[in-house]
């Protein structure tokens, strides 16, 4: 009888399961660490590898320790790097982003010279270097977006001239990445790469970066300039707007809450496409896995594959090394 019932079973999911070696084969989704973009914070000073308090394995490095964690990087597959500087002092409009003394040109620089292969990005906003906090200069108490443009173009020049691949606009301001291209053809920056941060969500997952970074704003928050996270249509008109002013790569950040983004997006548009697994994610996961909660490697595998089977094309997380290495068996 029971036989018989069994029989009645004409597709057996769990033929295609059964072991490690055709689990394997039959994967939909592969991870692999060249599509990995480690984050990494450089600030002014020397001798520096600090640990960032929020986000246990993330560090900050100075201009010359940056470059031996690059090689450790690239030792585990890892082709692309995302900078973010912290500066000495901050003003009013943020000057050290396009001072080409600042702390992001030389730690590009430091990059190349240690690993001249690695893919070096550079995050492309004001909010790290202007005493209130905010991605842009202000007029009264609003981000002031059209005096902001001419600056983040100039932040992208000094970033291209100190060997830059790729610059990164994140402040959200409208017309960003047309000023940013705009800039750098004049000077010469034809090549560089220009990816956008084209729906970046007003969201609570940024707090352990604005902690590693000292940019939480000084008052109010960054809901006028960054998207609602209740919109996902309003997703597609900025990434569209994006690729139009010249992007030639977009991203959804942050990743996780927003998969559905991430699916829409890739559905329809060619080009290529980043999600940012940001600082919050990574934290919750480290802060689990410390606990004994979860296991950590597991989860963050899980995740980056989700945002992978989404359609994303490259993961920028804090998970990187960590996860490359331990891919690798290392
Ligand atoms: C802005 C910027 C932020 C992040 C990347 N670029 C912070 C913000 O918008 O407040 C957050 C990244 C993360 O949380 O990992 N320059």
């Amino acid at each position: 009888m029971e036989g018989g019932m069994a029989s009645r079973i004409g597709q057996r999911m769990r033929r295609l399961r059964n072991n490690d070696v055709l689990r394997g084969m039959l994967s939909e989704t592969r991870l692999d660490a060249g599509e990995f973009v480690a984050p990494v914070f450089v600030r002014h000073g020397r001798h520096v590898v600090e640990e960032v308090g929020a986000m246990p394995g993330v560090h900050r490095y100075s201009h010359d320790t940056v470059g031996r964690y690059a090689a450790q990087l690239a030792d585990c597959g890892i082709k692309s790097m995302l900078i973010f500087g912290i500066p000495k002092s901050k003003d009013s409009v943020g000057s050290h982003a396009y001072a080409s003394s600042g702390v992001v040109p030389a730690a590009i620089r430091a990059v190349h010279d240690s690993v001249p292969s690695m893919v070096v990005m550079a995050d492309v906003c004001l909010c790290e270097y202007t005493a209130h906090g905010h991605c842009g200069v202000l007029k009264g108490r609003n981000v002031d977006n059209d005096r902001t443009l001419p600056l983040l173009a100039r932040a992208a020049v000094q970033y291209a001239k100190a060997g830059a691949d790729v610059v990164a606009p994140s402040a959200m301001m409208d017309g960003q990445v047309a000023a940013i291209r705009a800039g750098l053809d004049l000077h010469g920056y034809e090549d560089t790469l220009i990816m956008g941060y084209s729906a970046k969500y007003a969201s609570s997952f940024y707090g352990p970066f604005r902690s590693a970074a000292g940019s939480a704003p000084s008052f109010g928050n960054r809901r006028s300039y960054q998207m609602n996270p209740a919109n996902a249509r309003e997703a597609m008109r900025e990434i569209e707007l994006d690729i139009r002013e010249g992007a030639d790569m977009v991203m959804v950040k942050p990743a996780i809450g927003f998969l559905d983004v991430i699916s829409e997006a890739r559905k329809r548009f060619d080009a290529p496409l980043v999600g940012y697994n940001v600082s919050g994610e990574y934290a919750m996961v480290k802060a689990a896995s410390q606990n004994g909660w979860l296991d950590g490697m597991a989860a963050a595998e899980e995740i980056l594959m989700s945002i992978k089977r989404a359609g994303a094309d490259l993961v920028i997380t804090y998970h990187a090394e960590e996860l490359a290495r331990h891919m690798k068996g290392k």
